[in-house]
């Protein structure tokens, strides 16, 4: 449901395009329910979910720390006066001349997956932290991230070895184990790879201090993912108990969705109502609002939003679709979406659990369409 505080905004106010608004007062729920389940790790606040400054200022204020994915997220985070100590710079990729520049603002903490990032590492951010992420498993995650990011364990443990050698600070290991990640035991499982690097790391005298563990906590959308945050914290910090026992480690998240998905809630209006011909076929409501500007994690029906309306006739399936003139632009098809049978143009819709992952995914005028407009309240 629509929060009340999130319902009163938009009673209140005259809004005519979309428009996403997330309530601050739920992001700091989330955080601290988040550091209660995951008691004694730092949050990172993965900032490519939602990187609105009054969402920065709030995890700030609540003592949290950054994992910025690029210069521009680095260079908006300490304009809000956060510390560089407090920043992680996550992304495994990343251009030399970028990294010198982190390092000259005060990043000392580094992501990579590679020996030709090494190199870069070790000549433009010297004695930096390192943390080497190893590829995970992304099993039942609705988004994952397999694949593009991080190396083997074996990798892993060569160029930690290599990265001490070389001078620099070997402190962890990452991993994700795929965005929107539906079960908590993923976890348990890259538990077991980083126990068996650690091992192999202690008997070569390069003791790692440091797991991340990543993001992947889930937000609440309408595809029966489980949201107890405090069960996946229990599950997961056991899992780090059972491989590694009272061995004292700094433990990071980085949640993204699961902090901020949602607190947010997006206002948005339906244009049409209409049937391809006079078929039993399902009718399609084409909203103002579509993969381009703000629900990119529709794509392949990945994401599936919670939608609401004041309507109360019975739900019919239907082919929900945005509004540009791209025949992408379609959000559930394979799978339609009940909505009232009398929706009509104007009405208003509300879609839930929008605080993540869609002003940053909205396209700068695509079929002349503004980027999603964003408040916090
Ligand atoms: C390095 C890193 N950390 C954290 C996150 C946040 O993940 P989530 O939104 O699933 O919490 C991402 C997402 O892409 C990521 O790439």
């Amino acid at each position: 449901m629509v929060s009340p505080r999130l319902a009163d905004y938009f009673a209140a106010e005259a809004i005519d395009g979309p428009r996403v608004a997330v309530d601050l007062e739920l992001v700091e729920a989330r955080y601290n329910t988040l550091a209660a389940a995951f008691r004694g790790a730092d949050i990172f606040y993965a900032i490519k979910a939602n990187p609105a400054p009054e969402i920065l200022d709030r995890v700030a204020a609540l003592g949290g720390c950054f994992d910025c994915a690029s210069i521009g997220e680095i260079e908006l985070v300490l304009s809000r006066g956060v510390s560089p100590n407090r920043i992680s710079f996550g992304n495994t990729i990343k251009k030399e001349r970028v990294i010198r520049q982190a390092f000259e603002y005060g990043v000392r903490l580094f992501a990579f997956d590679s020996m030709a990032e090494l190199e870069k590492l070790e000549r433009s951010a010297p004695g930096a932290s390192l943390f080497c992420r190893i590829l995970a498993e992304n099993d039942s995650a609705d988004w994952p991230l397999s694949r593009k990011f991080g190396c083997s364990v074996a990798m892993a443990g060569d160029l930690l070895i290599e990265a001490d050698r070389r001078g620099m600070d070997a402190y962890g290991v990452s991993f994700h184990v795929g965005s929107q990640q539906k079960n908590p035991r993923a976890w348990a499982q890259a538990l077991g790879d980083v126990g068996r690097l650690m091992a192999r790391l202690d008997a070569a005298g390069v003791g790692l201090r440091m797991i991340n563990l990543g993001g992947g906590m889930p937000a609440t959308y309408d595809n029966s993912t489980p949201t107890d945050l405090l069960e996946y914290g229990a599950v997961v910090i056991a899992a780090v108990r059972e491989q590694f026992g009272t061995r004292p480690l700094d433990l990071i998240i980085e949640p993204g969705r699961g902090l901020v998905g949602d607190a947010g809630v997006i206002q948005a209006e339906v244009v049409l109502v209409s049937k391809k011909d006079d078929s039993a076929a399902p009718r399609w409501v084409y909203l103002d609002i579509g993969k381009f500007n703000g629900l990119a994690e529709t794509m392949d029906e990945a994401i599936r939003y919670k939608i609401v309306t004041l309507r109360d006739g019975a739900p019919e399936p239907v082919v929900l679709a945005g509004p540009t003139c791209d025949s992408v632009d379609v959000m559930y098809e394979k799978n339609p979406y009940p909505m009232p049978s009398d929706l009509q143009p104007g009405d208003k819709v509300w879609i839930l659990g929008t605080g993540a992952y869609t002003t940053t995914y909205s396209a700068v005028a695509f079929n002349g369409l503004p980027p999603l407009e964003s408040v916090c309240i």
